[in-house]
């Protein structure tokens, strides 16, 4: 890393990449707009897609063989941007051969797989960051802002919809491909430790679920509620935060007025008993937040140079992964019987 040869400063780090399929384009596009960054070499078992990357990076190593980039010695690090079931063999290899590693989101097929890849992490002194791009959007990072600053009060409840019809995944339930974001912004948002988690939800073509209903329970009664479809007729990308004091509505599809925060409450007065509980409500302004437009991905991986040239472990490291990957599995598990209630 970080080296001059014939005097000529060369990228501090030099990235290789396995799987250039529908997510694998954005990580290169980005990488390559990083000054400290040079993408080395691309890996995709299909050729195809090698054809693709080729045209647009001619001076990229282009290879068939995983082997190539993970076993490189002009390799520094390497995105995993494959499907979920691969990623801890690609990771647990390209840790091996001292790379650190970028990997996608769920992180790991199970928490087992994770803590092994935390543990040769540490052990070799390598950094392990986790793609959960929507910790990088503008609007998260408000929303963390706005929770963070008491501009909420209390929370309630955080409410996250994430429907559209398809695109349906060969290899995971909609659980495993959806959920991930919400529960790693919800992760990022709600600083408490989640205590249990109950799902539901129903598979209508093959064993994976391609509609389910997860609730995460919260210490000082916070509950958060995560909606994922693969069969809804519109897209919605929709996150409701309630706290006493303000309440939020984050559209990510609207193109300006992305997070709205209404000073809508209410307030309870008691009585002499339970039946003269008095309710009153507030409705007050709305207003709206700038939020930065930047493209969260290129944020991330920005951070991702830094961290790895400083040798700073980033926030959304293994143990941010493993969090949601546990997460994960308690709703497989709560799904499979019927909603049973699952401690974390
Ligand atoms: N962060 C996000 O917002 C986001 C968005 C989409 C997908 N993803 C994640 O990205 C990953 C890939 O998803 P996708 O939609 O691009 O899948 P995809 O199927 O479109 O592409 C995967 C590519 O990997 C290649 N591949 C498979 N096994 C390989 C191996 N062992 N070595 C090299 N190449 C291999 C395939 O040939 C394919 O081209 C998944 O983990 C997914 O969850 C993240």
């Amino acid at each position: 890393m970080a080296e001059a040869i014939n005097g000529v400063s060369v990228a501090a780090l030099r990235v290789g990449i396995c799987g250039y399929g529908y997510w694998g384009p954005n990580i290169v596009r980005n990488l390559s707009a990083i000054d400290q960054c040079e993408v080395v070499a691309i890996c995709d078992r299909n050729p195809n897609a090698l054809t693709r990357a080729q045209k647009l990076y001619p001076a990229v190593r282009m290879t068939t063989d995983p082997a190539d980039v993970l076993e490189a010695a002009d390799i520094d690090a390497v995105a995993i941007v494959t499907p979920v079931w691969t990623h801890f063999d690609l990771a647990k290899r390209a840790l091996e051969n001292g790379k650190h590693v970028f990997v996608e989101k769920p992180f790991t097929s199970t928490s087992a797989q994770a803590c092994e890849l935390i543990e040769l992490a540490a052990r070799k002194k390598l950094q392990i960051m986790v793609d959960h791009t929507f910790l990088f959007s503008g609007a998260v990072r408000k929303i963390r802002e706005l929770v963070d600053n008491g501009t909420l009060g209390q929370l309630y409840y955080f409410d996250s919809t994430r429907v559209n019809l398809g695109l349906f995944q060969h290899d995971v339930s909609v659980v495993w491909d959806l959920a991930p974001h919400d529960l790693a912004i919800m992760d990022y948002v709600i600083s408490d430790e989640p205590e249990a988690i109950v799902a539901t939800g129903g598979n209508h073509f093959n064993a994976l679920a391609d509609m389910a209903y997860i609730t995460v329970f919260f210490p000082g009664n916070v509950t958060a509620h995560i909606n994922v479809n693969w069969l809804s007729p519109v897209k919605v990308r929709t996150t409701l935060i309630g706290g006493r004091d303000k309440m939020l509505v984050w559209n990510d599809l609207e193109p300006d007025e992305k997070i709205r925060v209404y000073d809508k409450g209410v307030e309870i007065t008691n009585g002499q008993s339970v039946y003269d509980l008095l309710v009153s409500y507030r409705s007050g302004d709305v207003w709206s937040p700038k939020v930065n437009n930047t493209e969260a991905l290129a944020v991330e991986l920005q951070y991702f140079a830094e961290c790895v040239i400083a040798g700073k472990a980033p926030s959304n490291d293994g143990e941010a992964g493993l969090r949601v990957v546990r997460m994960l599995e308690a709703a497989e598990q709560s799904q499979k019987d019927r909603g049973r209630i699952v401690a974390l």
